[in-house]
């Protein structure tokens, strides 16, 4: 799709340990919000491992695709709860937005991401950001809140070919990460065993991952309900459910 719309293109390591299910509650705590502050943000990326440059990088996909007035609403109105729009919005940009995205209603209609060339996988992403005519507030703030991020949102700007290189290789680090492969569970599982060997406290159990779909655990267990309790307020993603099951298998 990105080198269709004009994009770099990049070899994509195979084999990744994927999810068998979706969390909704995972992504939501997980992914930056539009009206995050840059330091949210950039928490967000590291905690995946993911840093500054990738930030910015990754960022430049909204070079093309739409958003919803409701993700950005808040910057026409009322940024920071004094009844202002947002200062950092170019104004006639602002009052163009506005026309379609009233101050009530209208919450689905869909905005360029980037007005001047919407379905082109380019740098004018960085460019609309430097005339401050970023859509989300998520956006500008790459170049008002922080000096780092500042510099490379100028150096794409300037420089198609370093944002297509950097993209690339942002696209195939965020694709490595990792959600729990199978060595994890059971490290987890082996120190959770031993610790309720031990005469641990529950409380600590209900820190080891695990899944609602275990429930073939052997009636009688001393350690089953201690499990049930973990895996029923612990749902993970990734080989947990798997690993959860192989675990229940194997106390049968
Ligand atoms: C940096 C943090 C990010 C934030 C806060 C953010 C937020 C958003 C929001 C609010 C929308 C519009 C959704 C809507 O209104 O329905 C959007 C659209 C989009 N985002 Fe992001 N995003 C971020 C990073 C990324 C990254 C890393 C990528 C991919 C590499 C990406 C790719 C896209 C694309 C392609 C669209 C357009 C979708 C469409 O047209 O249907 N975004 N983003």
């Amino acid at each position: 799709m990105y080198t269709q719309a004009g994009g770099p293109s990049w070899e994509v390591p195979l084999g990744r340990r994927d999810s068998r299910g979706a969390s909704l509650s995972g992504s939501n705590n997980n992914i930056p919000a539009p009206n995050n502050t840059f330091q949210t943000i950039l928490t967000k990326f590291k905690l995946q491992g993911l840093d500054v440059v990738d930030l910015v990088a990754l960022s430049g996909s909204h070079t093309i695709g739409n958003a919803r007035c409701t993700s950005f609403r808040q910057r026409l109105y009322n940024q920071s709860g004094n009844g202002q729009p947002d200062s950092t919005l170019q104004q006639s940009y602002a009052a163009q937005l506005r026309t379609r995205c009233p101050r009530s209603g209208g919450d689905q209609n869909l905005f360029f991401l980037d007005f001047v060339s919407p379905t082109k996988f380019d740098n004018s992403y960085f460019n609309n950001i430097l005339a401050s005519k970023g859509l989300l507030s998520s956006d500008q703030v790459l170049l008002t809140k922080n000096e780092a991020s500042m510099e490379l949102v100028k150096k794409y700007a300037e420089n198609n070919e370093l944002f297509f290189e950097q993209f690339a290789k942002s696209m195939v680090k965020m694709g490595n990460i990792s959600p729990l492969t199978a060595d994890d569970i059971w490290r987890e599982r082996s120190s959770l065993h031993q610790s309720a060997l031990n005469g641990s406290s529950s409380s600590e159990i209900t820190e080891l991952p695990c899944k609602s779909s275990c429930n073939l655990l052997p009636m009688g267990s001393s350690l089953q309900n201690l499990y049930i309790k973990c895996i029923n307020s612990n749902p993970r993603k990734g080989s947990v459910n798997n690993e959860a099951l192989h675990f229940c298998d194997s106390q049968g």
